[in-house]
């Protein structure tokens, strides 16, 4: 299918309310745009669907094994869009990013870890999860972007951390970290031992103009590093979990794999179809959604930026819009707009009150609704 075609299968409003979605269902009966939860309003991509409608015809889904096809296909994906040379036998399966966050931790029996803050939530739950040290590090804001505060780190390392959680593209915020701050995060690893496990879901959804930078580009075969990837952001299949972990140093991976065993179902058959697929046929369809991303986040900076006592954030990655509203004066901003019509996700749960996440990955048609509701709260409410 060509650009414009698929530019056009974007437009297309999917009624998902009766399709047991978590982010349709939360506001079911309700007038209320769900433009909360990280999934897509858009089909996936079809060839993915045919690939899929032909595993059905099989009528047996017993236990699978992922064939070296598949794996291959998962690196050469790898090799193509993130410059990272991986062979098949340094991925590790997992059965999605956020049990493998959870996992990474565990199998390495890390008693105390860090994570920037704010960040996607289960990120920050993972020490909570496995009542073990986490200490939180704000990011900082430097021309419209989060920096890392690597001098805390640092302290932190010299003082016992074993163990940073990364987010890159970083959720919320979409900044992709530079080159410069990977290295010196890869010297600290060196120089103390540090585990850096970086959740690059997003690593996918660049947006126009940026480029994704990869830990495990960067990083030498004996760095301590576990990337955790998987087609579920990118190719809208959330649904049909399946991840992997790079891990080059082999004792590393190793212990991982051994703690895994009995922990984990064997994978699902058909997630393993569609993720080969979406890696294999479907680059096309993600280049014309990343563009249709790029529109979708001009309208919404055109309609919001201007706006007294909003201030926008500029993302670079992701199809998450990360809006301080702080400048409103309203105790949960989310709230109100929920009030108001548009159903977005609440800042104090990433560990920034006053913002919200605005998931702009829906039909243009959608997002222009929203906006225009989200304007008239931001005239007409009274704190
Ligand atoms: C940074 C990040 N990691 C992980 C996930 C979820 O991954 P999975 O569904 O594979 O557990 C999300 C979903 O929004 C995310 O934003």
């Amino acid at each position: 299918m060509d650009k414009g075609k698929l530019q056009m299968e974007f437009e297309k409003y999917i009624d998902r309310r009766q399709s047991d979605s978590l982010k349709w269902q939360r506001y079911a009966g309700r007038d209320v745009l769900p433009l909360w939860v990280a999934d897509m309003d858009f089909a996936i991509p079809e060839p993915v669907t045919r690939a899929l409608q032909q595993r059905l015809q099989h009528d047996i889904f017993g236990y699978g094994v992922l064939s070296q096809g598949t794996k291959q296909a998962v690196c050469q994906w790898l090799l193509r869009r993130w410059q990272v040379e991986v062979t098949p036998s340094q991925l590790v399966t997992l059965p999605a990013v956020v049990p493998g966050l959870n996992f990474a931790v565990e199998s390495q029996q890390l008693s105390d870890i860090g994570f920037f803050s704010p960040v996607y939530p289960p990120i920050r739950k993972v020490a909570d999860n496995l009542n073990i040290r986490g200490r939180a590090f704000e990011l900082k804001m430097e021309a419209g972007q989060y920096r890392m505060p690597l001098e805390q780190i640092e302290q932190a390392a010299a003082g016992g951390m074993q163990g940073l959680l990364l987010c890159n593209p970083h959720n919320p915020g979409g900044t992709i970290w530079t080159d410069a701050e990977l290295q010196q995060l890869l010297a600290l690893s060196r120089q103390y031992e540090l585990l850096l496990i970086s959740d690059e879901i997003h690593g996918d959804l660049i947006l126009p103009g940026h480029r994704h930078r990869s830990l495990s580009a960067l990083a030498q075969e004996q760095d301590r590093v576990i990337t955790l990837m998987s087609a579920g952001k990118s190719f809208n299949l959330a649904g049909l979990p399946m991840a992997f972990a790079i891990v080059k140093p082999g004792g590393l991976r190793q212990s991982l794999k051994g703690w895994l065993q009995g922990r984990c179902a064997t994978h699902n058959v058909l997630a393993a179809v569609a993720m080969e697929t979406a890696f294999s046929q479907c680059q096309p369809w993600l280049d014309a959604l990343t563009e249709y991303l790029g529109q979708n986040w001009r309208l919404l900076e055109q309609t919001l930026s201007s706006v007294a006592g909003v201030t926008l954030m500029a993302p670079q990655a992701t199809y998450l819009a990360w809006i301080d509203c702080r400048g409103l004066g309203w105790e949960t901003p989310s709230k109100v707009f929920t009030d108001y019509g548009v159903g977005l996700s609440c800042g104090t749960e990433f560990g920034a009150p006053g913002f919200v996440r605005l998931n702009f990955a829906c039909p243009r048609e959608t997002l222009e609704l929203a906006l225009s509701r989200m304007l008239k709260a931001i005239e007409t409410h009274q704190p």
